[in-house]
């Protein structure tokens, strides 16, 4: 069966196809890779909003239990918040938010603007660089490093590991990655437990609640890993697609420039016109669930886009066009919906934030390199990100 996902013109322009598919029917079952399994892929806005607080399961151990993946991913990286239903999930995620709250994330703006000085600081006017490998690559995993209190010197082997576990469709890279990068995680948590710091890392080490529950070894773990990774690639595309938008916005990009105090507003528009995490994470339907006017049947797996959701026009009026006075912005679902809407989208808003205003008043006349259709893209299904974007300083 022919699947539009398995089409590398897919991945440098997604949106034709996202709106074929929704235009066909907003949930639709289709195939993934070319073979003979479907699963139900939501492209409408309203449906996908549905999706995310459907009876539908993320507990990959019970659709797996009885069909061999073959795969040897570590169990900190196959099992976290992203793949557990309620009650555990519920419990995972009050103990986490417990530590990572509002007041860390501010109390890491001036940090942020103090890196992305420096790195923007250090380009030269005249020049040609590549903008993901020079700022929206570094800063993002900077940034969760220091949050977490991963030291300076190890910083680069994060950043590999990280990569290979986004390499779509090379499992033995991936699974190979996620045991090197739990393996690190396993010695920093028992070197922060001996030598307790002011970092996430020892505040989720002690954390408890009323009743004295606390995470275990196992849930520690795969919540440091899980934050790390959450938290690089998906920041490293929002940064790198918002500096591309903007750059074929000549007028979009003035309107900023005049009206800095739009910053906020514009993030949610552009994580909108270009959603970071364009299909959302695995889900399936352990019984016949209604969505919609459709039913998922039980046993399907569901894949929620919210790269589709967000130009779906009967939400965004013009969704194609990038329009920073949008008065619904913020209504997208580039963060997701429901339970496990993400936890570090008051982070990720506030890097890219402060990666643009940083931008605009040191880097006025920054442009494209290349022409657009020269950009060479991830071939992720889950991120839509630039491998490079080449500009003139
Ligand atoms: C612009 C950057 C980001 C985008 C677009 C993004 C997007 C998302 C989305 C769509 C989900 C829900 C996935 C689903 O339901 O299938 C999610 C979940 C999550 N994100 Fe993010 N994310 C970003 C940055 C971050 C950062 C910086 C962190 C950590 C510091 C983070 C941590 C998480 C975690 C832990 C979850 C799982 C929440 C749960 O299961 O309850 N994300 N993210």
């Amino acid at each position: 069966m022919a699947s539009p996902f398995t089409d590398p013109a897919f991945y440098a322009d997604r949106y034709p196809t996202y709106t074929a598919l929704r235009t066909s029917s907003p949930i639709l079952q289709v195939s993934l890779d070319g073979g003979t399994s479907t699963s139900a892929v939501v492209t409408g806005y309203d449906e996908a909003r549905k999706a995310f607080t459907a009876p539908l399961s993320k507990d990959a151990g019970a659709y797996f239990a009885d069909r061999p993946s073959g795969r040897s991913l570590h169990p900190a990286i196959a099992r976290t918040m992203l793949t557990v239903d309620p009650p555990e999930h519920t419990r995972l995620r009050r103990l986490v938010t417990k530590a990572f709250t509002p007041a860390r994330v501010d109390g890491l703006r001036p940090y942020i603007r103090a890196l992305a000085e420096q790195l923007v600081g250090n380009w030269e006017s005249g020049t040609e660089l590549d903008l993901v490998e020079e700022l929206a690559g570094p800063l993002p995993v900077t940034v969760i490093c220091q949050l977490l209190g991963v030291p300076t010197t190890d910083r680069d082997s994060i950043r590999a590991w990280s990569t290979d576990l986004f390499a779509t469709g090379d499992h033995q890279r991936i699974d190979a990655a996620s045991h090197a990068l739990a393996g690190y995680m396993a010695g920093l948590i028992e070197a922060k437990r001996a030598h307790p710091d002011r970092s996430l890392l020892s505040d989720l080490i002690s954390v408890h609640d009323q009743d004295e529950d606390r995470l275990s070894e196992d849930e520690l773990l795969s919540l440091a890993v899980l934050l790390l990774v959450a938290g690089h690639e998906t920041t490293t595309a929002a940064i790198g697609n918002s500096v591309l938008a903007l750059l074929q916005h000549p007028a979009e990009l003035e309107h900023l420039r005049t009206s800095p105090h739009c910053i906020a507003d514009a993030v949610d528009e552009l994580l909108r016109y270009d959603s970071p995490v364009s299909i959302a994470t695995w889900r399936w339907a352990p019984e016949d669930v209604e969505l919609a006017e459709a039913t998922v049947p039980a046993g399907s797996p569901v894949f929620v886009c919210p790269g589709a959701a967000n130009r779906d026009p009967a939400k965004f009026p013009d969704p194609d066009r990038l329009d920073l006075g949008r008065a619904n912005a913020g209504s997208h679902l580039a963060f997701g919906h429901g339970i496990h809407r993400c936890l570090g989208a008051p982070l990720a808003s506030a890097e890219v934030e402060i990666v643009l205003s940083v931008l605009l008043a040191h880097s006025p006349g920054l442009r494209l390199a290349v022409p657009a259709d020269q950009l060479v893209w991830r071939q992720s299904r889950l991120v839509r990100g630039l491998v490079s974007l080449p500009v003139h300083v």
